[in-house]
């Protein structure tokens, strides 16, 4: 079985590539590093003690997708390759429309080409917009609040839509809760360029002295102590999902099938904090600041789907994530 990962080096794809080469998968990645550093290659090398058949360019580019397809008999497609920065997609709303829905509509177009109709697909929570009762289920109704959301739920419909016009296509879309966390070697893991955004790797540029305090977006929201509530998911348990999304696509023919990957538990803003403190011995100083525009007060899965269909569960604690991280 030949999986092409898009995106393979970026922090979701790099460990599920280690997962894919533990479990004997044939690998075929493609990332042109505009978020990602190449010595991840060799990382995924180290700790897998494997192979892999490595593509830099654009998934935009349907030249290079031709390539890889007329050298590589791929049986199927996990597509991670993406902007993925909620506050830039605003004030670049062009740059995220054209790399997300182009290198899409270019992978999809290629793939129907060369006959692989298996498509696993990276969506988000986002696709929820502001959710009105929790935990989320996978038939909630569906907005977004930026343009980065408004591409995956743009996909999703261009998914849905393929596959009613070719019922060849054999898809699942999967929609990833908070990742945070490492691969426990410390050789792969998340390295957002300049200040984060999200909470964890902002919480560990405070611990490691790199930021000064970390700035909590309110405490009057309507959870139990006032800070926002999230479903804060390790990558590696996030990884496994796809490993049992691909299983379901080898046992399938044909469909389109759509999970929330998440653990099904929130935690607040301060819980998480306290939990890095008391995991990794580190003090995380803190300021609380005014709520951030487009923020929800709670977030969290019903993973009850995933865990049915899949047979795929989370099973990382808190503590994992917190340490990993670290
Ligand atoms: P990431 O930025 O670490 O990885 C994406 C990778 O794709 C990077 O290595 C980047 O260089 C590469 N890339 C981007 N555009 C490309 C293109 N046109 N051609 C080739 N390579 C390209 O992001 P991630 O956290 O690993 O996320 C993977 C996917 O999951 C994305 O689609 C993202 O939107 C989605 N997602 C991520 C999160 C999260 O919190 N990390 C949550 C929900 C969904
Ligand atoms: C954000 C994106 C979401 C994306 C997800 C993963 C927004 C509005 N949403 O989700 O689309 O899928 O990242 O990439 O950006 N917080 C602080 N201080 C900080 C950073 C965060 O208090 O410096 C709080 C936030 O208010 C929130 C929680 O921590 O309550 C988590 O924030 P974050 O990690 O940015 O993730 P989301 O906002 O859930």
């Amino acid at each position: 079985m030949k999986v092409l990962l898009t995106g393979s080096c970026g922090y979701i794809g790099s460990h599920t590539l280690v997962e894919l080469l533990d479990r004997g998968y044939e690998v075929v990645g493609i990332d042109n590093f505009s978020n990602s550093k190449r010595e991840v290659i060799d990382n995924i090398k180290k700790i897998t003690g494997k192979d892999f058949v490595f593509y830099e360019g654009d998934v935009c580019d349907k030249t290079i997708l031709e390539k890889i397809f007329n050298e590589n008999k791929i049986d199927i497609v996990i597509h991670f390759a993406g902007y993925k920065a909620v506050g830039e997609s605003t004030l670049k709303p062009l740059m995220y429309y054209r790399n997300n829905i182009d290198s899409t509509l270019s992978l999809l177009e290629v793939m129907d080409e060369y006959n692989c109709h298996n498509f696993i697909f990276s969506s988000s929570a986002t696709v929820y917009g502001k959710p009105h009762t929790l935990p989320i289920k996978e038939n909630f109704p569906l907005s977004t609040t930026n343009p980065y959301g408004t591409t995956k739920l743009t996909i999703e419909y261009i998914l849905k839509d393929l596959y009613k016009s070719n019922n060849d296509w054999n898809i699942v879309i999967l929609r990833y809760f908070n990742p945070v966390g490492a691969h426990e070697s410390g050789l792969i893991g998340e390295e957002p360029q300049g200040i984060p955004n999200n909470l964890m790797p902002y919480i560990v540029r405070v611990a490691s002295g790199e930021l000064e305090q970390l700035s909590i977006f309110g405490n009057d929201y309507n959870t139990p102590d006032g800070t926002g509530v999230r479903d804060y998911i390790h990558v590696v348990d996030l990884a496994k999902g796809h490993i049992k999304a691909l299983e379901k696509l080898e046992k399938e023919n044909s469909g389109i099938y759509i999970y929330n990957l998440g653990t099904g538990v929130g935690y607040s803003v301060l819980d998480m904090v306290k939990a890095f403190e008391e995991s990794t011995g580190k003090k995380v100083n803190y300021k609380i600041v005014e709520r951030r525009a487009g923020d929800i007060a709670t977030c969290y899965s019903d993973p009850q789907k995933a865990k049915n269909e899949l047979h795929w569960e989370a099973t990382k604690t808190l503590n994992d994530m917190c340490k990993d991280s670290w």
